[in-house]
């Protein structure tokens, strides 16, 4: 009997082709919209690997319903969805998907931070709304990024890809993480801080730190109050690493400059959110990893982790 997987979103048929040979694949057949709780309580009863997105929190409840699991694997690098701990206990493997989207986020980092600094999407809206009538010397002028500091809190894998592509742009690099970065500062010329002290000599300031206990809302009202009037925050990482009342007051009171946001503190963020509605922040809905060739890398691996453990191997990629 083929092993029983369960995808908790529709996923391209071609990725998912040679696996049918390996396991019995059901999956939600939306692309969408997230798979309701109760049939995700329902399948994962019955399947021995669960496939899924950031969108399903993998908790006690969900565990506990699991009698035959043996892996969770994750499509993201982050992991604050699934309760390791208790899949541990139980003795459920989670795996994500580090490496494949390192390069990609990265880029995606820049390109928010490059939108909010240069107010790209206030810029193009300002034509598509009919109001460039006239060249004018400060129309839409922004903020410079060459010659400018940049501080990294989380130097992981994907801090050191934003800190290379920092470098190209002739930017000083600040990074603020739980250990020393040796290569990266060799290498690139990062050099580590406080996190106060990286706070107030950044004029962009980006968060990608995963979300734990330790990080959450990290970035609250004295972290605003500690960066420059002129600072650009960027979140990559998750929205609770930021206390989303306290990033309003700083916007909204000038006291700093801007934000560009891929991540929020609940997703979909409401059309609503009064954060929405400032002209100085660049919000995307969390696109950081979101190039076809990174996420059909991120569904590969997800299914190679998966093969591996129901296979009785060692999976390419687990959380410790
Ligand atoms: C991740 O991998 O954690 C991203 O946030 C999803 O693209």
């Amino acid at each position: 009997m083929k092993p029983v997987i369960y995808v908790t979103r529709k996923v391209p048929e071609d990725v998912l082709q040679s696996y049918r040979a390996l396991f019995n694949i059901r999956m939600w057949e939306e692309t969408e919209q997230p798979v309701p709780r109760s049939v995700l309580l329902r399948e994962i009863s019955q399947a021995d690997g669960l496939l899924c997105m950031l969108t399903e929190s993998i908790d006690q409840e969900c565990l506990a319903a699991a009698k035959n699991l043996k892996v969770v694997a994750n499509m993201a690098v982050g992991y604050d969805n699934v309760n390791v701990e208790a899949a541990h206990e139980r003795g459920i493997v989670v795996t994500n998907t580090p490496d494949v989207l390192t390069e990609t986020t990265a880029d995606l980092t820049f390109a928010l931070l490059s939108a909010t600094a240069r107010r790209i999407v206030e810029a193009s809206d300002y034509i598509r709304n009919g109001n460039w009538t006239n060249w004018s010397p400060y129309l839409l002028a922004g903020s410079d990024i060459h010659g400018k500091t940049i501080g990294i809190a989380g130097l992981g894998k994907i801090g050191e890809a934003v800190a290379r592509r920092a470098k190209g742009f002739g930017m000083s690099i600040l990074y603020h993480n739980r250990s020393r970065k040796e290569k990266a500062e060799q290498e690139l010329g990062a050099v580590y801080k406080g996190f106060t002290e990286m706070l107030q000599e950044s004029d962009f300031v980006v968060s990608l730190v995963p979300l734990t206990d330790e990080t959450a809302a990290m970035f609250d009202e004295t972290a605003f109050q500690n960066m420059k009037s002129s600072a650009i925050f960027i979140n990559v990482s998750r929205g609770g690493t930021m206390d989303e009342e306290a990033l309003l007051q700083a916007l909204t009171t000038q006291r700093i400059r801007a934000a560009g946001l891929d991540v929020f503190a609940e997703e979909p963020i409401s059309p609503e959110h009064p954060l929405l509605g400032l002209q100085n922040v660049v919000c995307l809905p969390h696109i950081g990893s979101a190039s076809e060739t990174a996420r059909t890398k991120m569904l590969e691996l997800c299914l190679t982790n998966l093969n591996a453990v129901l296979h009785g191997q060692e999976p390419l990629t687990p959380v410790p």
